[in-house]
């Protein structure tokens, strides 16, 4: 049977248009399911919007429309980003559809069933921007919200409460026995230590009176769920939870979560703790990455401080853009955002190391041999075993940076192996076979290279394939293929427009 890979990023509110931030966990998401297309595994990639809330409602509010009409107007904005990003999602889940709201309830009832709910007065400090509760254990000084720095409401209302206090040793000694659970290391700490203070029970509902815009509760009347409770959940919709059990069967668990740091607490103890009382089993691993700063600050709507993607794509492309967040910050670290950090990524690694290996190769090809393609065997050109096994193993970890920091040196390899085989020598001589095989191996080399950095560039990958005369696309192609002649003698190349434009700074 074919593996399955299950991955999933967070569901993005839709109360703004994306920033830098969101592209992040999109590009990341791509890349690791592009990889694992590759790889020949038969790949389910999730993304999606948050629709209900407080906050979009408030918003719609001021934008004089119904909730709805807000977020049918916003989610367009998503959906053409990631298309301009090239993010080959495999479905679009959205808070606000019915195959969503179904399964909430559906979950909602079984946990009442089971007495995993009961009903008491809430009493505490909300932040409404955040939509997060903060027990007074948890405030600093003044009643600000601990993530955003912004004032807190206080509250007192009747609501139902999940007993998650119950599973709290279960999810200790799960994560203690699983290294791999939650990742980087730092932040699997981070959980432990959270885990080590008891656990408040998990208020699931809100008021209508309070709160109309979310999924009404089908035991009571008067509320409708909370937004995280809600959110969670699409991770088993749109796997086909209720509408297609066979299907979920193979889906879940899933392979990886991805997320940003301020919301790893949500995946990885309240997720974990409602699947469980649900009787299902934990995702296999969710990832949190870092932020996005710009100076010392994160970057958000509510600082007023955003970059905006499609001004970014707009100046230096798709495939800058998406190397530039994959290469510059190990995945899991903050980072500064800074267009001349991109500048120089784009001018050094994207134009000089990559855009002359191809252009240089494909101008010899012209000049020695009529752009027709001499003799070879197929191989793997200047690659050994130990690199493919190495970008795996970095992959399969989620070091983006560290797979390029590999296939970069193959990159700069080929132009050294360029200088020292000097094929402008070469070319003198009577016998053409010592010509021919370095330009055969170069193109070998052209063939890994592009492959292999596909799930970070796919548009420049396939450039190249098509440029050293390969045929078939890179997107329907996998490693298995490798093993097939994808150069073939006789075919011819096609020179065409330099890969990357050099940026004046
Ligand atoms: N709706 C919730 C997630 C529900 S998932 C079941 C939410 N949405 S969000 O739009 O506020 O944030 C979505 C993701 O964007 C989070 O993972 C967050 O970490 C990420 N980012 C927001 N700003 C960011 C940066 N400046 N840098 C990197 N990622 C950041 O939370």
């Amino acid at each position: 049977m074919t593996k399955r890979f299950y991955v999933t990023t967070p569901l993005y509110y839709v109360n703004a248009a994306p920033h830098i931030g969101h592209s992040y966990t999109n590009v990341a998401a791509d890349c690791l399911a592009r990889y694992h297309r590759l790889k020949g595994e038969e790949v389910f990639f999730l993304t999606g919007t948050d629709e209900h809330g407080q906050k979009l409602a408030l918003q719609a509010k001021e934008e004089h429309l119904e909730p709805k009409a807000f977020v049918d107007r916003m989610v367009p904005r998503f959906k053409a980003l990631w298309e301009r990003l090239s993010i080959s999602y495999d479905d679009f889940i959205r808070t606000t559809e019915e195959r969503h709201k179904k399964v909430v309830q559906t979950l909602l009832t079984e946990l009442y069933a089971k007495g995993e709910l009961y009903e008491d007065t809430y009493k505490g400090w909300y932040c409404t921007p955040c939509e997060t509760f903060w027990p007074k254990n948890q405030l600093e000084e003044g009643n600000t919200c601990p993530d955003c720095q912004r004032p807190l409401e206080e509250i007192a209302e009747k609501n139902y409460f999940f007993k998650i206090s119950k599973y709290q040793e279960w999810l200790k000694s799960y994560i203690q026995s699983h290294d791999d659970f939650i990742l980087p290391e730092s932040r699997r700490n981070e959980m432990l230590s959270f885990l080590e203070n008891p656990l408040s029970d998990l208020c699931l509902t809100r008021p209508k009176e309070r709160l109309t815009w979310g999924i009404p509760v089908p035991f009571s009347q008067d509320h409708v769920t909370y937004v995280w409770f809600d959110a969670l959940v699409n991770y088993i919709s749109a796997a086909g939870y209720l509408a297609d059990p066979a299907r979920f069967k193979t889906l879940w668990p899933a392979d990886v979560h991805l997320v940003g740091k301020d919301i790893l607490r949500h995946h990885a103890v309240y997720w974990p703790i409602m699947l469980h009382a649900a009787g299902l089993e934990p995702p296999q691993r969710i990832f949190a990455h870092g932020w996005w700063k710009v100076g010392e600050e994160k970057m958000s709507k509510s600082k007023g401080n955003v970059v905006d993607p499609l001004e970014m794509i707009e100046k230096y492309g798709v495939d800058p853009y998406r190397y530039f967040l994959l290469r510059e910050v190990p995945f899991g670290l903050d980072g500064i955002f800074s267009e001349e950090a991109l500048i120089t990524r784009l001018n050094n690694d994207l134009a000089n190391d990559l855009g002359n290996l191809v252009y240089r190769t494909l101008t010899m090809m012209e000049k020695y041999f009529g752009g027709k393609i001499p003799e070879g065997k197929g191989g793997k050109g200047l690659t050994n075993g130990n690199l493919l096994k190495s970008i795996d193993e970095k992959m399969e970890r989620l070091q983006f940076d560290g797979a390029l920091v590999v296939i970069w040196d193959l990159i700069r390899g080929a132009n050294r192996f360029i200088e020292e085989s000097a094929p402008w020598k070469i070319a003198k001589a009577k016998d053409t076979k010592p010509l021919s095989s370095v330009l055969y191996t170069l193109l070998d080399t052209l063939k890994m290279v592009s492959l292999l950095a596909y799930p970070f560039i796919p548009a420049t990958a396939e450039k190249i394939w098509n440029q050293i005369g390969i045929q078939k696309k890179i997107s329907e192609s996998s490693f298995r293929q490798l093993e097939e002649p994808l150069i073939q003698p006789g075919a011819t190349v096609r020179k065409g427009e330099i890969l990357y434009q050099k940026v004046e700074t």
